[in-house]
């Protein structure tokens, strides 16, 4: 069948760049991982698929003291709201969800896609201007008007970006009055951090007109204020993260997974270690809960358990004997049984009955901030959670980040996204339903941590107070993650005290 064809029939419209990428693969299998998409714009399909993951050794035991002096918190009052989440909760009033998306099908029109970048650069615009340097920013209109040699300021998304043969560097803005070429000379102090600019993103810019052109000297990000307060809890509670467990694959670890349900249960472990578990009060996983069906080529010679039913009913299994005054909260990933394109909505119940039947087990979305321990006098701590499914492309394509050791420095990728205020601000970083109202992928809030995982590398890092987390896994090196040359991380996760805010990295490898 014409691929071309196949695909206008499900409503979907394929760049010709792609084409070329399917014609040795039989995609009828995947047919309904694309359901969701409009668009699939310069992505190949190994791109879509893959699930890249690579990994660093740590030790047995890693005990990781408060990151940075510097990691304060910006003191920022913040509406808490509960919201109507499609979720099994029960009255857990210490958790509320205060950001996550809601599944509004309909059929997506090319208006959309412009309202929702509309409404982006409106909300990052505001928060640059709010930066001394950007106060006069002018409409780019009004720039192009203005006589030689006056000083301006800029603030818009970046359409284009050109490295010039003497060593200059020319990035395109636009705003919604029109666009203007920016040259930066080869010797300003900044060149690194404009080789870095990714397309899409939004930044603010100082410089001085010249004819039609501006040359620019200051670059700035959307970012998050200097911080004054790492907040900590008045009482000794701990957090544990993990992520991608992957249950089906025949690599997945599941008699190391089994003994960090016991120790969480306390029944595995030293007599400090059990201490700890004791005091473990909610237990997040962050994505790729099941290894899944289709999800990548010859999948099906890793899959020991090959109905996507089952794989869920043996995640239940473990996760329903987790001790009852610990909260579990779950959300999907790129190999979950729900659309690829984020925000991802929560599993269906039919999928995975057995997940909803316990009351200290919440689904919430693909992005989500949940917030825990608030009370009258203390405002908790949001948790940011985020599968990772744009890393991959960023660890790619952002020069610095490439350089210093691609998906080795997580951490890089994740200061790198909060700088931008956006999980993913390349179009082609991720999949994605556009949505005029909101834009999810947006770190509107602040954040104190921001979880990750997709990549199973276990990395803790402090960017101004926020504690920056990828989570391991519990799959082992499958042949098609080998042919790629990843080496994943597995049976380790992460606990933080919230009293301290330290954190320790468990092994539970046998
Ligand atoms: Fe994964
Ligand atoms: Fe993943």
């Amino acid at each position: 069948m014409n691929i071309a064809k196949y695909f206008l029939k499900k409503g979907l419209l394929l760049d010709p760049k792609i084409i070329n990428n399917f014609k040795d693969i039989v995609f009828l299998d995947e047919k309904e991982r694309f359901s969701d998409s409009l668009f699939l714009d310069g992505l190949s399909y190994k791109d879509i698929i893959e699930d890249r993951t690579q990994v660093k050794d740590i030790e047995d035991e890693i005990y990781i003291n408060e990151i940075s002096n510097d990691a304060k918190r910006h003191d920022e009052k913040e509406d808490i709201t509960d919201i109507d989440v499609p979720i099994n909760i029960s009255d857990r009033s210490n958790i509320k969800i205060i950001k996550c998306y809601h599944d509004n099908a309909r059929r997506r029109e090319v208006k959309d896609f412009i309202l929702y970048i509309k409404q982006r650069l409106n909300f990052l615009k505001n928060i640059l201007l709010s930066r001394e340097e950007l106060q006069n920013t002018l409409s780019i209109s009004k720039i192009l008007d203005k006589k030689s040699r006056e000083n301006v300021s800029i603030i818009g998304i970046v359409k284009n970006k050109r490295i010039n043969k003497t060593g200059s560097i020319t990035l395109t803005i636009e705003d919604l009055t029109g666009e203007v070429d920016i040259l930066f000379n080869k010797n300003i102090e900044i060149l690194d951090e404009i080789r870095d600019v990714m397309l899409d993103e939004v930044v603010g810019i100082t410089g001085i007109v010249g004819d039609k052109i501006v040359f620019g000297n200051k670059l700035f990000f959307p970012d998050i204020p200097v911080t004054n307060e790492f907040k900590k809890y008045h009482k000794e509670e701990y957090i544990v993260f993990t992520s991608d467990v992957h249950v089906g694959n025949k690599f997945f670890y599941e008699k190391n997974f089994s003994n960090f349900i016991k120790w969480l249960n306390l029944e595995y472990g030293n007599e400090n270690q059990k201490e700890i578990a004791k005091k473990v009060k909610y237990v997040f996983f962050v994505g790729d809960l099941c290894d899944g069906i289709g999800v990548y080529p010859d999948q099906e010679d890793d899959l020991v358990i090959k109905d996507i039913y089952e794989q869920y009913e043996l995640f239940a299994k473990y996760i329903n004997t987790i001790r009852k005054d610990i909260t579990i909260i779950l959300i999907c990933g790129n190999h979950d049984a729900v659309r690829l394109s984020e925000p991802q909505p929560i599993i269906d119940k039919k999928i995975a009955p057995s997940l909803f039947e316990n009351d200290n087990v919440i689904f919430t979305t693909n992005p989500s901030i949940v917030n825990i321990c608030s009370t009258e006098n203390f405002p908790g701590f949001n948790i940011l959670l985020y599968h990772g499914y744009s890393f991959p492309f960023y660890s790619e394509e952002v020069d610095s980040i490439r350089k210093k050791g691609r998906l080795e420095r997580v951490d890089l990728i994740m200061r790198y996204l909060i700088q931008r205020r956006h999980l993913a601000p390349s179009h082609g970083s991720n999949l994605y339903i556009p949505d005029p109202d909101e834009d999810h992928m947006l770190i509107d809030k602040i954040p104190d941590f921001f979880v990750s995982g997709h990549i199973h590398k276990t990395n803790a890092s402090t960017y101004k107070g926020i504690t920056l987390l990828n989570c391991g896994c519990w799959i082992g090196q499958t042949e098609d993650q080998e042919k790629r040359g990843i080496v994943p991380d597995p049976n380790r996760i992460m606990v933080v005290n919230l009293q301290t805010r330290d954190i320790k990295i468990l092994n539970f490898e046998e």
